[in-house]
């Protein structure tokens, strides 16, 4: 596989999600029983990533402190005889290698995966936002299919959609395919970010998933404030495609249904989907939740 590093934008203040994101980064949210990135890392690890650049920002230092080696933890889990905790640990093993980088000041997400060029050079890279979980079940591979796709077809750019309802449009970049002769991977006649819906070409939204060649970098630089007055990801890959770049589109399966931590609905739905899918404590909760529903 050609692709081996990810960019983990993280900056993101999380206003949304004010008072929980004062000082707690939305990405070290707690959802089941892990925060919201380590079931980002893991997933990108399973697709076969190896070196994971963060973008971080002031109040993200509790996202390096997780994945770090807690040797003082383990030998104390041990020394009181806590071994079987120390499987939930495991994650801290992983071959992994891990980057973090500031984006120092909140200029976009464009913006933040620009902060990432010296570091990537002229590697081909993916790009996971933090803040999303893909499905629930530990099993998600679209970026490893994302790969596949950016390998044979020879593309310069590739991005996961998850299709969603109309009313949910404007919280997304939007793809306008060139057909949908195959709705699993589709090449786009364009892409918009955050339309109304009576604007919108589809209910297609990028899942939070891509892949870049280096040249990204070089149309970020040239890419105005946009939507909210940031400079948009989603309007340099609109620059590329309207340079004749080719720019594919792959689906997420139902299994791999995006968790969006941006708000509290999205959150306490995530928080509850993955309480009541624990494997311990789940059949409880769904009682109890069915008691509090009555
Ligand atoms: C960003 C992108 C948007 C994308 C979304 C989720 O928006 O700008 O195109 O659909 O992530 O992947 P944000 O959620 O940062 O506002």
């Amino acid at each position: 596989m050609t692709v081996k590093l990810a960019v983990i934008p993280v900056a993101g203040r999380g206003t949304r999600l004010i008072p929980l994101t004062k000082s707690l980064p939305k990405e070290m949210l707690p959802v089941g029983r892990k925060p919201v990135v380590q079931y980002v890392v893991e997933e990108l690890n399973r697709c076969g990533l190896q070196k994971l650049l963060f973008i971080t920002g002031p109040t993200k230092i509790a996202i390096e402190n997780h994945f770090d080696l807690d040797l003082e933890l383990i030998n104390h889990l041990r020394e009181t005889g806590k071994e079987d905790l120390l499987n939930e640990l495991a994650f801290e093993k992983a071959d992994l290698q891990y980057f973090y980088t500031r984006q120092r000041r909140q200029l976009g997400l464009g913006h933040a995966i620009l902060c990432a060029e010296s570091f990537v050079g002229k590697e081909p890279f993916v790009a996971a936002l933090g803040d999303t979980i893909l499905g629930i079940n530990e099993k998600a591979k679209i970026v490893e299919r994302m790969i596949h796709v950016f390998e044979e077809k020879n593309a310069d750019c590739v991005i996961a959609f998850e299709e969603v309802p109309e009313d949910e449009v404007h919280r997304y970049g939007i793809a306008a395919p060139k057909d949908l002769n195959d709705p699993n991977v589709f090449q786009l006649a364009n892409i918009v970010e955050k339309p109304a819906p009576s604007e919108a070409p589809s209910h297609l939204a990028v899942a939070s998933r891509y892949v870049f060649r280096a040249e990204i970098f070089d149309y970020l630089k040239i890419t105005k404030p946009g939507k909210n007055n940031e400079i948009q990801l989603t309007d340099a890959i609109q620059a590329m495609i309207a340079d004749g770049k080719k720019v594919y589109g792959v689906r997420v399966t139902p299994e791999e249904h995006r968790f969006d931590i941006g708000n509290f609905e999205s959150y306490f739905s995530a928080f509850l989907e993955f309480a009541l899918n624990d494997p311990d404590h789940g059949e409880e909760i769904r009682k109890k939740l069915q008691k509090f529903l009555k």
